[in-house]
C-alpha cells in the first residue's frame, strides 16, 4: 500500500502551493490545487492578477529581486515553489532548494529555462539533440559576425523574452541592424544578448506535453499550434505526425526532461521538417499552447502538473475528442476590461470561453481563450475561432 497525506488549507498540516508568477496559466494551476485542498499562495509583481483571483492569499513582490524572494519564501514556507515565469531570481531558488525547499520541478530546470542560452546550449551541446544552428551575441560587432555565420534567412531573439517580444527575421538582402535594435528593445531588463537562430522551414510545430512523475514519464497527444510574430495565435489537438516523427520527439523530450529531473509538467516544443524533428525550446511548466487540453484531455496539463507535483498517480493521458483554442487578445491600453461577447457562438455544443480576468490591457496582451471539443481537429478549430471572434475587448481609456 502506498499512501500519501494531504491537509486542509488554513489549518495545522496543510499542503502548501507557492506559485511565483500568477497569469492565466498559474490561475488554472491554483484551481486545481485548490481542488485538492492545497493552501495556495500567488505572488506576482502586480495585484490583482489573475493567479491572486482564485488563490487563498496573494502577494506583490518583484520576484527578480532575491532579499524580497527569500524573505517571502521563509515567511510562508511553501511544501511547494511552483514557477510560472522565467524571470525569477533563479540563483535564490537554488540556494532554497539546497537548504531543503521543492523547487518545482527542479532549482537548476528554471535557472537553465530562465534565458534561451542555457537550454539551448545543455540540449545542442551537450545533449547532442537536433536544434536550428544558432549563435549568441551581446554585441553589434559580435551580431554582425553571428549572421554572417548563421547566413539568412535567420530568426533573431533577445535570450532573455518571451511570447516573441523582441523577435524578428532578417531576410536575405535585409538590413541586420534592425533585428539587433529590435531585440534590445524587447528583451527583459538589461540584458542586450540575443540569440541568431537559423530559419526552419518546418511544414508543423508542436509542443509535446511530458510528465515526469512517481511512476515514469508519461506524454500527452501532440498539441500543434500556429504563431503570428511569435507568439501563439491558435492550438488543437491531436496534431497527426508521420511514422517514427513522434516516436523521435518523444525520446528527445524524455532526454532533456530526465536530465532537468524533478517532478511537473514540461512543454516540449519542436519543428517538424517532412520526417526531421528539431527541438526548439522547453517550458518546465504549463504551456500557454497546452491550455486545448481544458476540453481535449480528461486531466488537463494544469490537472496533470499538479498531480505530478504532489506525487499522485498519472493514469494513460487519452484524449476526450478533438478540441482548439484560439486566443483573444486586446489591442490597446486601458483599464477596467470590458468584454462584449456574441454569445451565439456559444451556443455550438463543445465550446467554451475562458476570460483570465486581468485587470489591464495593452496591444496584443492575451486576455482569454476560446476552446472546442468536437468530432475533428477542423471542426474544433473552426468553433474555437467563432468563439474567439465574438468577443470584443473594450476598456476605460488609461492616461498613461
Ligand atoms: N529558428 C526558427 N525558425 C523558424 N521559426 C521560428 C524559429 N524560432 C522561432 N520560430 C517561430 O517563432 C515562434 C516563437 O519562438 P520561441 O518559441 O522561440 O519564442 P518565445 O518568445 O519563447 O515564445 P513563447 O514564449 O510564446 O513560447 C515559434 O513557435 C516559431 O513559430
Ligand atoms: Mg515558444
Amino acid at each position: 500500500m502506498s499512501t500519501l497525506t494531504f491537509g486542509t488549507p488554513n489549518q495545522e498540516g496543510a499542503r502548501k502551493l507557492l506559485l511565483l508568477g500568477s497569469g492565466e496559466l498559474g490561475k488554472e494551476v491554483i484551481l486545481e490545487a485548490q481542488r485538492l485542498g492545497v493552501e495556495t499562495i500567488a505572488v506576482d509583481s502586480y495585484e490583482a492578477a489573475p493567479a491572486m483571483q482564485v488563490a487563498h492569499r496573494s502577494h506583490v513582490i518583484d520576484m527578480q529581486d532575491a532579499d524580497a524572494l527569500r524573505a517571502l519564501v521563509e515567511k510562508e514556507k511553501p511544501d511547494f515553489i511552483v514557477p510560472e515565469i522565467e524571470a525569477i531570481a533563479t540563483a535564490t531558488l537554488e540556494e532554497l532548494e539546497e537548504e531543503g525547499f521543492n523547487v518545482i520541478p527542479t532549482a537548476r530546470a528554471t535557472r537553465l529555462t530562465m534565458d534561451r542560452e542555457g537550454i539551448r546550449k545543455l540540449v545542442a551541446e551537450e545533449l547532442g539533440l537536433r536544434t536550428s544552428p544558432y549563435a549568441f551575441a551581446s554585441t553589434e560587432e559580435e551580431f554582425l559576425a553571428a549572421v554572417e555565420e548563421i547566413g539568412t534567412p535567420c530568426v533573431v531573439k533577445p535570450v532573455m523574452s518571451s511570447s516573441g517580444k523582441g523577435q524578428s527575421v532578417i531576410e536575405p538582402g535585409g538590413r541586420a541592424l534592425d533585428a539587433w535594435e529590435y531585440a534590445i528593445a524587447g528583451s527583459r531588463g538589461r540584458s542586450q544578448r540575443v540569440i541568431v537562430e537559423g530559419f526552419v522551414d518546418f511544414d508543423t510545430e508542436i509542443t509535446l506535453l511530458t510528465v515526469r512523475h512517481a511512476g515514469g514519464t508519461s506524454f500527452c497527444p501532440p498539441v500543434g499550434h500556429r504563431q503570428e510574430g511569435g507568439d501563439y495565435v491558435e492550438s488543437w489537438q491531436p496534431q497527426p505526425l508521420a511514422d517514427g516523427v513522434l516516436e523521435e520527439a518523444q525520446q528527445m523530450a524524455a532526454k532533456v526532461t530526465e536530465e532537468l529531473g524533478g517532478w511537473g509538467l514540461f512543454g516540449v516544443e519542436f519543428f517538424i521538417d517532412g520526417e526531421t524533428v528539431y527541438f526548439s525550446e522547453l517550458s518546465p511548466r504549463p504551456h500557454d499552447t497546452g491550455m486545448v487540453t481544458m476540453v481535449s484531455q480528461e486531466l488537463s496539463e494544469f490537472a496533470l502538473h499538479v498531480r505530478a507535483i504532489l506525487g499522485l498517480p498519472i493514469p494513460e493521458i487519452a484524449l476526450l475528442s478533438p478540441g482548439a483554442s484560439a486566443v483573444i487578445r486586446a489591442d490597446g491600453h486601458g483599464t477596467k476590461p470590458i468584454f462584449t461577447v456574441d454569445t451565439a457562438a456559444l451556443e455550438t455544443p463543445g465550446t467554451h470561453l475562458r476570460l483570465f480576468g486581468k485587470p489591464t490591457t495593452r496591444p496584443g496582451r492575451r486576455m482569454g481563450v476560446g476552446l472546442a471539443r468536437a468530432e475533428s481537429v477542423e471542426q474544433a478549430r473552426e468553433n474555437a475561432k467563432k468563439v474567439a471572434s465574438a468577443v470584443e475587448v473594450g476598456y476605460a481609456e488609461d492616461a498613461d
